[in-house]
């Protein structure tokens, strides 16, 4: 049977995996890219010129920190020139008023600030960063100021899921006009963390209740988007809604991936826009095509009512927990992976001695 394939609506940019952080649940792979393999401006500028002709139309500006890179507001100006929306996910570090005002005046249309936590003893920790937390504190009022929308990031984990009220009590107090509170996804420097960043039982279900009363009370005021704890799920979520269906990510280097973490993959061989025009990676790339649509699924999923929902789940995770990124994701309670996973979670939170974070470095 073909696929229809629909040009991409979002590309995550990741301009440089350099950051002043070093969090132990950064989505970066565990081999970073150094400085002298980025790409250019201009290459930057002619990949953005080919998104918005392929159809993309939202820019992710991400990395790393992308404030990290010295022309980011070249490479935003040049992202409105041609013509896509720009939103910057950033730690704050990096930036201050002045460039702030000029990523305005090049024509940043919002902004994702990530949150490390509600204290500067835990921010600073899980950034391991000092002083990391006042200067996003003072990052946030000059976006405030100049009047970015806002999207507040915070990424929860076992250490800081019972600062939830609280969590939410700044994105308020910060003036954002969404938060998304995304429990740790295990991939990159998260899966090396998984027994440390894995929460108990008990968190999540009071941080569902958490959520459910915020969304009830602070309806009209704060939009909340929760991305619950993955393995406490009965069923997988629909990574990327679907491969190669709505997003691409271009890495550093000029690779284009169909996920942050398709590299895990070992089988599967990527594309670099040095080489080849996206439009023909998103379309004919092998790696693209590998897990496109739902024909290529395994039998128990083939059957299942929810198929054409979560498309089989997560391919990284299937790879990571199960060594088979063919197979369904091990969330899945129909999967007989589903074993596997329980067994590694019961193990984890059981474990008397939390091992220490292994920081990105
Ligand atoms: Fe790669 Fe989910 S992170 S498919």
């Amino acid at each position: 049977m073909s696929i229809r394939i629909d040009p991409p609506m979002a590309m995550l940019a990741e301009l440089t995996h350099r950051c002043p952080l070093a969090c132990p649940y950064c989505s970066n792979p565990t081999e970073l890219l150094a400085k002298e393999t980025e790409l250019s401006t201009d290459a930057w500028a002619d990949i953005f010129q080919q998104a918005a002709k392929l159809g993309v139309l939202q820019l992710h500006l991400s990395g790393g920190e992308p404030a990290s890179r010295r022309d980011l507001v070249e490479l935003v100006a040049a992202a409105r020139e041609a013509g896509l929306y720009t939103n910057l996910i950033t730690s704050g570090i990096g930036l201050n008023e002045r460039r702030l005002r000029a990523l305005d005046e090049a024509g940043l249309d919002h902004v994702q600030l990530s949150l490390q936590g509600v204290t500067a003893a835990m921010a600073d920790r899980i950034g391991g960063y000092k002083g990391g937390f006042d200067r996003k504190m003072h990052v946030a009022e000059i976006i405030a100021d100049i009047g970015f929308p806002l999207t507040l990031n915070a990424v929860m984990h076992r250490e800081n899921l019972d600062d939830l009220p609280a969590t939410i009590d700044m994105a308020l107090r910060l003036g954002a006009r969404r938060i998304e509170i995304a429990c740790v996804q295990f991939q990159g420097w998260a899966l090396v963390n998984r027994a440390v960043l894995q929460p108990s039982r008990e968190q999540v279900d009071a941080a569902k209740k958490t959520v459910a009363r915020a969304i009830e009370t602070l309806k009209g005021r704060l939009v909340i988007d929760f991305v619950p704890p993955d393995y406490y799920s009965d069923f997988p979520k629909a990574c990327m809604n679907g491969w190669g269906s709505t997003g691409l990510n271009i890495t550093p280097n000029g690779t284009v991936l169909p996920c942050h973490a398709a590299e895990t993959i070992p089988h599967l061989q990527f594309e670099n826009v040095a080489k080849r025009e996206l439009s023909d990676i998103w379309y004919d790339g092998a790696a693209f095509n590998a897990y496109r649509g739902t024909d290529w699924l395994p039998e128990l999923c083939q059957g299942c009512d929810r198929r054409d929902i979560d498309f089989g789940g997560c391919r990284c995770q299937a790879m990571a927990v199960l060594g088979d990124a063919s197979a369904p994701d091990p969330v899945c309670r129909k999967s007989p992976g589903r074993a596997a996973l329980d067994a590694l979670l019961n193990e984890e939170v059981q474990a008397v001695d939390a091992p220490e974070f292994v920081f990105r470095r």
